[in-house]
């Protein structure tokens, strides 16, 4: 019998193209769904030292059971680790097992385990076949999906990578029970963002039965999962390289914003699904101002948001501080400032020719009073 709660949809790149299968229980089907599309029979898992205990031995016995050869490669947890350091033990452990062309790397974990393991697929004996199993809600919505690969540089976040794609991604939502709440909840910020910049519609059912997602409900959060995938895997498609004039910009919706909010509070104080929502509600704050979006809509925006008990109010710094950390962020093209903006819901447009004198006082606005 077919399972009534599976979801499988495609990102359309040609030779390319991959499935995103999305449902429960999934894990203990892993080796059988990867067995007709992956080249060989070494796989590497790669995970780190809090979500390999919960699932890397599921995972790892599946493969197992058809006839793969499992290596596991741990790494330890965090953002600050998503370094050359740990890049090069990847290495390190495929190279001592003599690991090959033929051979796929499996990322096992949230988005910090699938950016580091896709960079290396992408580098490995010039790119071997990777999987993608992410297990935190931003990772499952938007980082496992599109090919966007890489680690920091001690000078700024995601600085070398490579747009490299996976060959499947695998969404079990049974991963997000063990998910901290504050993680969840930051990953719903992601989710909101799609609502936002490309469909009406989504934000409209998310107004509806946000709180069932909340709580885990099964047809509600895989519905919502699936919705967000669909959006990315179209903007992708469309866009993979984040051209200039493409659509994948858009993704970047409350983010100069949220990235000045986190250089300025340091790394790690807020996660960074946070300061996106506080980055979202100013860009649609800014947009009512620009006499994009109505008044309604900026604040139908702030309250779904709050709602997901995300923060909403910018933490105090001197504005200056503000527009100097935006400034630096990478989305500057040739000296201006790059802005998403809400033309309404379910609409987003990139603005390079925001006055500076709105911007100023929209960060007045939604800031904390000072300390
Ligand atoms: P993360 O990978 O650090 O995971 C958050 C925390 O949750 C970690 O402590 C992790 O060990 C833990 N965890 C993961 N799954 C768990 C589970 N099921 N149960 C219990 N604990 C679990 O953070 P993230 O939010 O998933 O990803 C953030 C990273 O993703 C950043 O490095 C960011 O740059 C990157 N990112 C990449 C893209 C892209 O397109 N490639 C998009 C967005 C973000
Ligand atoms: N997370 C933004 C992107 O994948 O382009």
């Amino acid at each position: 019998m077919s399972d009534p709660l599976l979801e499988t949809l495609s990102v359309a790149l040609g030779s390319r193209s991959y499935d995103i299968v999305i449902g429960t229980h999934l894990f203990a089907q892993l080796g059988a769904r990867l067995q007709p599309l992956l080249p060989g029979k070494q796989v590497a898992i790669v995970s780190n030292t809090t979500v390999a205990p919960l699932y890397l031995e599921t995972v790892a016995a599946s493969l197992r059971q058809h006839g793969f050869v499992t290596l596991p490669i741990l790494l330890p947890d965090g953002e600050a680790h998503k370094n050359w350091e740990n890049l090069q033990k990847i290495f390190d452990a495929l190279i001592q097992h003599r690991f090959e062309r033929s051979s796929t790397l499996l990322a096992l974990g949230g988005g910090v385990v699938g950016d580091m393991t896709g960079f290396a697929a992408a580098t490995f004996l010039r790119g071997v076949s990777f999987v993608q199993v992410p297990t935190t809600l931003l990772a499952q919505v938007d980082a496992s999906i599109g090919g966007k690969t890489g680690i920091n540089h001690p000078l700024g976040k995601n600085l070398l990578g490579a747009f490299y794609q996976p060959r499947q991604v695998i969404i079990d939502v049974d991963t997000l029970a063990t998910l901290p709440a504050r993680e969840r909840l930051a990953g719903m910020a992601e989710v909101i963002k799609y609502g936002i910049l490309w469909d009406a519609a989504f934000f409209e059912r998310l107004e509806q039965d946000l709180e069932g997602v909340l709580r885990l409900e099964q047809h509600l959060l895989i519905a919502t999962i699936r919705a967000c995938c669909a959006i990315k895997a179209t903007i992708v498609a469309q866009d993979e390289r984040e051209t200039a004039t493409g659509q994948r910009a858009l993704l970047n919706l409350g983010h100069t914003f949220g990235h000045a909010i986190e250089t300025l509070t340091g790394y790690g104080h807020l996660l960074h699904g946070e300061a996106v929502a506080i980055g979202m509600v100013m860009a649609a704050d800014l947009s009512q101002a620009m006499g994009l979006c109505s008044a309604t809509e900026a604040r139908r925006i702030a309250q779904l948001i709050a709602r997901c008990g995300l923060p909403v109010r910018a933490p105090w710094f001197p504005v200056e501080q503000y527009l100097e950390a935006m400034a630096r962020d990478k989305k500057v093209l040739g000296g201006a400032v790059r802005l998403v903006l809400v033309d309404h819901i379910g609409q987003a447009s990139i603005q390079s020719t925001v006055p500076m004198e709105l911007i100023r006082e929209m960060i007045g606005r939604n800031m904390s009073p000072p300390p």
